[in-house]
């Protein structure tokens, strides 16, 4: 054996210890020791060896262990039916509110009877899965609502899920969706293991569970005790039931889990009994829940409920109470949002709220600090609700001696020192929230808006969150939005593979992921901004409304001119008001942002948004509904309109294609004479509809 091999081999081998110590720590722990740069030099070493010395590439070599560098990746899947959340309820009033507002909106009278089911809302992630012809398929986490990440290898190692349905009579394509979670029992098992192994423990069963979901090594998730509750379903190319509850048995029968605190309520107060029963028995259930979620019972009136934005008419979450908890005011700090509101953040002596630490609680506003008197030293009482920033409830030794005086926000912005302001409106309210009045000129304001421009909703960028953008922005590397998009070409010099987290594969994952988002849909593109008052739900009414980017920037330049008739046009889209009109004049109206604008559009390409389904014989056609309608709600025949492409306007115009009147219509029936719309009964827009 020749002496270079003898070194060789021995450098081999304390090579291949050490990275199956950093693998382990990564897969098995989550919690990596070293930095992606350090781990692929520690690789790129070992290769190089076994590059020289090929019998050193043995089969238990780190090189040759498939997987064992992750990628950092999920592949992503895109949900056919999109996977909503929920609206909350926080009281008894707000489900009755909910059971009103179902009747109300299915023109249904109080003596017809309603169902609905009332179920525990478990705290854990939710899953869509898929089978085709009874096998599973694939496995999705929620994303964002359209597209979640490939978790289906992980997802398999669940015994909760069957890798093929049970029984027969099952759909061609099925989509179950439920809650991924781990139970008490579990969760204390595996801690105990965590600290029996000298690791830190996990915070709380959710996370737990999200961490052991997302694992890249399915091998890891294998040994996590996940357990998974169905509950819903997404796609299905047959109906497989009437009832929410018969859907539910159905997945029972396929041999899924399901929860049997599941009941069928007839009214209200039906659902109230329930929720008040599961209280009752929450801390003797095993696993955490934070609610009930209730649904109307029927699908076929779900079907008709529908959904606004992102959650169903037809469910509501019912709340359990948040978690209080007593501690003191250590500091209170002014931070710099994305809109320069200064928000007074509260800083905490650690407490463990609801099983997690928390240390850091929100003051909101000046008013806010008014109303609690809270100053530094004061002890409170805190209150954290699910993933809700922790709040200050109240003062509880205000008449101590010695405390200081109240605490004020500055007059000026804290980080780049320009005047910060409350906005007096024209009709003379004083804006609850005191603002740095410098723009994207304050470096705070810049940081936040390029957080947004990464987030979630809006370029989704895999790779750069807020700490990427921070160190970006640090640098100057990164002031605005399309300096992202020309960071691969200055690679050059930035050198981003050398730099501390960072390495070859992960460089080159996120300008891959950079350069997924040239083409990027209108309503991300207007979202991205950040405007106030724009936010997804506006962006996502003016995209489908003007179709093109370009065509609306040309309108919203004419506003800025003074152009009533655009004005109007983007207000009579139904849902879109003054202020957000106002914000988008404002903001296309500054060189400065339209330079910004122009910038990235030399980057990017905005898609245009979906055309509205035109098969419909009213897509593309401006409606407004007016009088008493006998067979629909307004809301009904509103959220029906706009499902078949049609747009709902609220007043009568020359663009105006069909008044539909009911009885005692008045004044819009006269103008819609008077300026020859066409008008049709109910029973004529019915009639045109199907
Ligand atoms: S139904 C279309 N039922 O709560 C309605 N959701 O806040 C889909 N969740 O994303 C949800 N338990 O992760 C439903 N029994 C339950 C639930 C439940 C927990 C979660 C789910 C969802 C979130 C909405």
């Amino acid at each position: 054996m020749s002496n270079e091999f003898t070194q060789a081999k021995r450098e081999h081998h304390a090579l291949a210890v050490e990275m199956r110590i950093h693998d382990d720590a990564y897969y098995g722990q989550d919690a990596p020791k070293v930095s992606d740069a350090k781990y692929d030099a520690l690789r790129q070493r070992l290769l190089d060896i076994e590059a020289k010395f090929p019998e050193l590439a043995t089969k238990d070599s780190p090189s040759q262990n498939v997987g064992a560098k992750p990628s950092g990746k999920f592949g992503k899947i895109t949900h056919t039916v999109p996977m909503l959340s929920l609206d909350n309820a926080f009281d008894e009033g707000d489900v009755r509110d909910f059971a009103a507002r179902v009747r109300r909106f299915l023109n249904m009278a109080e003596d017809i009877p309603l169902a609905f089911t009332a179920e525990p809302k478990i705290d854990g992630l939710s899953a869509s899965i898929r089978y085709e012809n009874g096998v599973l398929v694939n496995a999705a986490t929620r994303g964002d609502g359209r597209i979640g990440e490939d978790i289906t290898a992980n997802i398999r190692t669940l015994k909760d899920i069957p890798d093929t349905l049970t029984g027969a009579g099952w759909p061609d394509v099925v989509e179950v969706r439920g809650e991924v979670y781990i139970d008490h029992e579990d969760f204390a098992a595996m801690n105990a293991a965590q600290e029996h192994a000298g690791k830190e423990p996990y915070k709380n069963p959710r996370n737990a569970a999200a961490g052991s979901l997302r694992q890249i090594d399915p091998r890891v998730t294998a040994n996590r005790p996940l357990k998974f509750y169905a509950y819903a379903w997404g796609e299905m190319s047959a109906p497989i039931a009437d009832t929410q509850m018969g859907a539910v048995e159905k997945f029972g029968q396929w041999e899924f889990s399901v929860n049997d605190l599941m009941r069928v309520c007839l009214s209200a107060e039906d659902m109230i009994a329930h929720y008040k029963q599961i209280e009752a028995d929450r801390s003797a259930l095993g696993y955490d829940i934070d609610g009930v979620v209730y649904k109307v019972n029927d699908l076929a009136l779900q079907g008709r409920l529908g959904f606004v934005s992102r959650a169903p008419r037809w469910a509501v979450a019912h709340k359990f109470p948040a978690e209080k908890a007593t501690t003191i005011i250590e500091a209170i700090d002014v931070q710099v949002g994305r809109t320069g509101a200064l928000t007074p953040v509260a800083r905490l002596k650690p407490v463990t709220v609801g099983g997690v630490v928390v240390s850091n609680a929100t003051l909101h506003n000046e008013d806010e600090i008014k109303r609690l008197d809270v100053r530094l030293g004061d002890t409170v009482e805190i209150q954290r609700a699910g993933d809700v920033i922790p709040q200050v409830l109240r003062v509880l030794d205000a008449d101590r001696t010695g405390r200081p005086d109240p605490f004020t926000l500055p007059k000026s912005c804290p980080v780049c020192g320009a005047d910060a302001v409350r906005e007096v409106d024209e009709k003379g309210n004083r804006d609850v929230v005191r603002r740095c009045t410098n723009g994207l000129q304050c470096p705070a304001q810049a940081i936040e808006s390029l957080k947004h421009f990464v987030s979630r909703r809006a370029y989704d960028i895999d790779g750069m969150g807020a700490k990427q953008i921070e160190a970006f922005y640090h640098k100057k590397l990164v002031l605005e939005p399309a300096h992202i998009f020309t960071l691969e070409a200055r690679n050059g010099e930035i050198k981003l593979e050398t730099w501390e987290g960072w390495g070859e594969q992960s460089a080159a994952n996120l300008f891959a992921a950079i350069n997924a988002r040239r083409e990027i849909e209108f309503v991300r593109f207007l979202y991205g901004f950040g405007i106030r008052h724009v936010g997804h739900g506006n962006s996502n009414l003016i995209a489908k409304h003007y179709l093109s980017f370009g065509k609306f920037l040309k309108v919203v330049q004419k506003m800025t001119r003074g152009d009533d008739d655009s004005l109007a046009e983007l207000l009579s889209i139904d849902g879109v008001g003054e202020a957000c009109a106002n914000a988008l004049v404002g903001f296309f109206k500054s060189p400065q942002n339209m330079q910004v604008v122009g910038e990235l559009l030399t980057q990017v390409t905005v898609m245009d948004a979906e055309a509205p389904n035109t098969d419909s014989p009213v897509a593309g056609k401006t409606v407004v509904f007016t009088g008493k309608l006998e067979l629909f709600s307004r809301d009904e025949a509103k959220a029906k309109a706009q499902s078949l492409g049609a747009k709902v306007s609220g007043s009568v115009s020359k663009k105006t294609d069909y008044l539909v009147a009911g009885p005692g219509a008045g004044s819009k029936l006269k103008k819609a004479g008077d300026l020859g719309v066409k008008v049709l009964s109910e029973a004529e827009w019915l009639a045109l509809i199907e």
